[in-house]
Parts: structure tokens; C-alpha cells; sequence
């Protein structure tokens, strides 16, 4: 029986953590994933503030006790000081995935010139693959719509669940061996 398929969502955002702006990521990624993917999973959604030992203690939590296989983050990737979900993803991965970044800062300067200004990137982390997004929710769409079809092929290869997408929105990319 395949075990369940758990799946991180971590807001960060100094004011959707205070309660004075309502987090719009965090659904957004749920709802992107609730159509993409064919099977059951969980989400193990987090809104947290802008700080660097916060996140990494949040990302490594839904690593090593929860179980997540794949842990997205929205938010905290542009140039301003308090803009540190990079920095915390790369401190706590093993190994960084610069493809991905360089994939959805790609796709994005179609849509808006300052796509340039988000540091995003990925990594991984015993058998969870992190993938940073933007603070914008149309942001969400658009980057995971790029990379998505590697992600099922990724969590093969760090050994995490198989993953099934819906072939009529995102086709997963698996090379044959
Ligand atoms: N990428 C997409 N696809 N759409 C966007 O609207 N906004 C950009 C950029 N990447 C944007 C985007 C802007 S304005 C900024 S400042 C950076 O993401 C960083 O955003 P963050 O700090 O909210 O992560």
C-alpha cells in the first residue's frame, strides 16, 4: 500500500503571520496541487514570519517529522532585508537545484520585467524536495506550471512516494530507464 503522499505549503510573510493580511500563497498552492495531482494527499500548511532561523526550523520540521516529500514556499525571495526564505532553504539542503530557479525566473520575465528580482530557488533535504516561490499568488500558477513536470521524476529519485499527476493539466516527465 503506498504510504500518504504529505505535501509542505509555508507561507512566509512578516504580516500574513501577524493576522493583517490574509494569506492568499498558501491556498493558492493547495488549490494548484488539489487540481494537478490524481491522488490523495495531505497538506501541512504553515504561515510564519519573515526570519531566517524560523523558516529553517519550519522547513526542516516538515522534513524529518513530518514526512514531506515535496515543501513548497511562498514569499520572502526578493531583495529586501527581510527577504531570507533562499538563504534559510539553502541552509538546511543537502543539495541546491539551481535548474528550478533559473526555470521560473524564465517563464516569469514573460509575464512581469521584475521576475529578475526573485532570489527563488530549490533544494534537497533527506528525501523532500523545497521549491521556493514568489509572494504573488498569480506568481503560484505560473512557476509551478514550468516545473512541475519534473517534480514526480525529482521524488523518484530522492526515494520519496510516487507521485501521479492529471495528464490532461500536467503531464509527469519520467525518463524511461
Ligand atoms: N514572478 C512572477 N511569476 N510573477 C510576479 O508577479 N513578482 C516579482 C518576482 N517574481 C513576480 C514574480 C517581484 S515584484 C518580486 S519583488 C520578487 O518576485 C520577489 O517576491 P517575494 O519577495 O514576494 O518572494
Amino acid at each position: 500500500m503506498q504510504i500518504a503522499v504529505r505535501i509542505g505549503i509555508v507561507t512566509v510573510s512578516d504580516r500574513a503571520s501577524r493576522g493583517e493580511y490574509e494569506d492568499l500563497g498558501g491556498p493558492a498552492i493547495r488549490q494548484y496541487l488539489q487540481e494537478v495531482l490524481s491522488h490523495d494527499w495531505v497538506p501541512v500548511s504553515q504561515i510564519i514570519s519573515d526570519d531566517r532561523s524560523l523558516i529553517e526550523a519550519e522547513l526542516i520540521r516538515m522534513s524529518d517529522q513530518e514526512g514531506c516529500c515535496l515543501i513548497i514556499t511562498t514569499g520572502g525571495t526578493g531583495p529586501a532585508l527581510r527577504d531570507v526564505t533562499p538563504e534559510a532553504t539553502e541552509s538546511v539542503c543537502e543539495k541546491m537545484m539551481p535548474g528550478f530557479g533559473e526555470l521560473m525566473r524564465k517563464v516569469s520575465l514573460e509575464k512581469v520585467p521584475t521576475a529578475i528580482l526573485s532570489r527563488q530557488t530549490a533544494g534537497i533535504r533527506g528525501k523532500s524536495l523545497i521549491i521556493n516561490l514568489p509572494g504573488q499568488p498569480k506568481a503560484i500558477r505560473e512557476c509551478l506550471d514550468a516545473v512541475f513536470p519534473a517534480v514526480p521524476y525529482c521524488i523518484d529519485l530522492i526515494g520519496g512516494p510516487r507521485l501521479e499527476t492529471d495528464a490532461s493539466r500536467i503531464v509527469a516527465f519520467r525518463p524511461r530507464k
